[in-house]
C-alpha cells in the first residue's frame, strides 16, 4: 500500500489528537502539521504556517508533494482551502467552500434545513431589523437570537425575555456586535431538551458515526459561569439512545446528506451535528463542518480502526463504512485552563508533566494552548490540557483522566470537577 505524506491545519488539542491517531498509522510516511503547539511539536514537525493563511498552506502542501490534507478547523475550509487543493490533485479531509457553509452561514443552514425536511428549531432570517423586530415581538415561542456567520461559538444569544431579544438582534443588525457575522440574524424557537453531538465521517451518502459525546461548555463546576469553548467531554453519551440514534440516522442523516447531493455538494469530511433531544424527537440545533473541540479527543481513542485509513478513504470518495471498528470502551476528557479564562489570563507559565512512563495506556495528555520554547512547554492559551482518559466504564475513564490531570501543574490552572455530571447522575438513579 502506498504510504502518505500528511499535513495538519490547525494548532488546538483536536490537532493533537488527529495527530496522535495518525502517528499509530501504518499508511504514514510523513506528518507534519502548520501551525500546531507545544505538544503537537515533541511528536511530529510543525511548521510555523497560520491556518487561516490558506495559499501558503496550500504551496506548501504542493511543494512538499503532500498527498493528503486534513483540515482542524471550519475556518480555512469557509474561506476555500479544500477547493483550492483539489484544484491542485491534493486529496483532503474536510468539505469545500460549499459544504462549509452549513457552518459558516447559520441562515444558510435552516433555508438548507427547511428545503429538505431536516428537524431543527423553527425560524426566519432577517437582515432588516425592523422585521426582525415584528417577528420577535409576534412569534408564537421564546426565541434565540443568532449571528448568522462565525463567531466561534459565541454568536448565540439566549435572551431571557422579548425586550431582551430585540435587542440583541438590534445590536446584532444596527450596532455591528458580531461584525460581518452578524450581517445576518437567525431568529428561532427556543428548543428544550438535553443535547449531544454526533460526529460523522461523510463521503458523499456513505458515512461512519462515531459515538455520540457531550460537551461542557460553561465554566463551572454544575454548568455555571459564562461560555467557554469546552471544558470537558465524555463518549459514548448514554442519552444519544440506540433510539434516538435511529430517529438521527433516519430524519436528520439521510435528508440531509441527499440535500447535499441534490446541490451539487460532494461532501467529504466530518459533519458535525448538535442535537437537541426535545419531546419531539431529535432536532439540529447546529451542524458544524469539523470535529468538535473537546469531543474528537474522546472520539480519536475509540476508533479502532486505522484512523488515517479512514480519513484518507473519506478524502478520496472511496470510504466503505461497514469495514471501519469503534471501540465499544469509554472515554473522557478534562480540560486544564489558565486561572481567568474564559476572561482574560496570563501566557508563558511552564507547565510540569509527566513522563510518559506515568501515562498508563489509553490515556492521552493532549495540549492545546501550549507552547514549545527552548525545550520547554509554556502555557500559551486558555484551555491549556486535555487530559483524556480511556476504560471499559465511564466512571472508570473519568477516574483515569482525574488521575492524570493531579499530575500535570502549572501556575493558576484549573479544570471542571464534575465532567459527565448528567451521565453519572442518570447512573446513580438507575441503581
Ligand atoms: P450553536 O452555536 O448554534 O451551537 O449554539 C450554541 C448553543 O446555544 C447550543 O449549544 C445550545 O446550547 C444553544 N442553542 C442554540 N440554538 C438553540 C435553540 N434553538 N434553543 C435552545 N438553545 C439553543
Ligand atoms: N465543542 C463544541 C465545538 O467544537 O463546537
Amino acid at each position: 500500500m502506498k504510504k502518505l505524506r500528511v499535513l495538519v491545519v490547525g494548532s488546538g488539542g483536536r490537532e493533537h489528537a488527529l495527530v496522535k491517531a495518525i502517528l499509530k498509522s501504518r499508511l504514514l510516511e510523513e506528518l507534519v502539521c502548520a501551525p500546531g503547539n507545544g505538544g503537537i511539536a515533541k511528536e511530529c514537525k510543525v511548521v510555523p504556517i497560520k491556518a487561516e493563511d490558506i495559499s501558503a498552506i496550500a504551496d506548501y502542501a504542493k511543494k512538499g508533494n503532500f498527498d493528503l490534507v486534513i483540515s482542524g478547523p471550519e475556518v480555512p475550509l469557509s474561506m476555500g482551502l479544500a477547493d483550492i487543493l483539489r484544484a491542485e490533485g491534493i486529496a483532503v479531509y474536510g468539505p469545500n467552500k460549499d459544504g462549509a457553509m452549513l457552518e459558516a452561514s447559520k441562515a444558510f443552514s435552516k433555508n438548507f434545513m427547511k428545503k429538505y425536511g431536516v428537524p431543527t428549531a423553527q425560524g426566519r432570517n432577517f437582515t432588516d431589523f425592523e422585521e426582525a423586530r415584528k417577528y420577535i415581538e409576534e412569534s408564537p415561542f421564546e426565541v434565540v437570537i443568532k449571528a448568522s456567520g462565525l463567531a466561534a461559538g459565541k454568536g448565540v444569544i439566549i435572551p431571557k425575555d422579548r425586550a431582551e431579544a430585540v435587542e440583541a438582534a438590534r445590536e446584532m443588525l444596527c450596532g455591528g456586535s458580531f461584525g460581518e457575522s452578524g450581517r445576518e440574524i437567525v431568529v428561532e424557537e427556543k428548543m428544550d431538551g438535553e443535547e449531544a453531538s454526533i460526529m460523522l465521517m461523510v463521503c458523499g451518502k456513505d458515512y461512519v458515526m462515531l459515538p455520540p459525546s457531550q460537551d461542557h461548555k460553561r465554566v463551572g463546576d454544575g454548568d455555571t459561569g459564562p461560555n467557554t469553548g469546552g471544558m470537558g467531554a465524555y463518549a459514548p453519551a448514554a442519552v444519544a439512545t440506540e433510539a434516538v440514534l435511529e430517529d438521527v440516522r433516519n430524519n436528520i442523516i439521510k435528508p440531509t446528506l441527499e440535500g447535499l447531493a441534490a446541490e451539487g455538494i460532494d461532501y467529504r469530511g466530518t459533519l458535525y451535528v448538535g442535537i437537541m433531544i426535545t419531546k419531539d424527537g431529535a432536532k439540529v440545533v447546529e451542524f458544524n463542518v469539523r470535529f468538535g473541540d473537546p469531543e474528537c479527543q474522546v472520539l480519536m481513542p475509540l476508533v479502532e480502526s486505522d484512523v488515517l485509513e479512514v480519513l484518507n478513504d473519506v478524502a478520496l470518495g472511496k470510504l466503505d463504512s461497514t469495514k471501519v471498528k469503534i471501540s465499544k470502551k469509554y472515554a473522557a476528557i478534562v480540560v486544564v485552563c489558565a486561572g481567568g479564562y474564559p476572561g482574560s489570563y496570563k501566557k508563558g507559565d511552564e507547565i510540569s508533566l509527566p513522563d510518559d512512563s506515568q501515562i498508563a495506556p489509553g490515556s492521552w495528555i493532549i495540549h492545546a494552548g501550549t507552547v514549545l520554547k527552548e525545550g520547554k512547554i509554556l502555557t500559551s492559551g486558555g484551555r491549556v490540557l486535555g487530559v483524556v482518559g480511556t476504560s471499559d466504564t465511564l466512571e472508570g475513564a473519568l477516574e483515569n483522566a482525574y488521575g492524570l490531570c493531579k499530575k500535570t501543574s502549572f501556575d493558576g490552572a484549573f479544570y471542571r470537577k464534575d465532567i459527565a455530571h448528567r451521565e453519572l447522575e442518570r447512573i446513580a438513579r438507575s441503581k
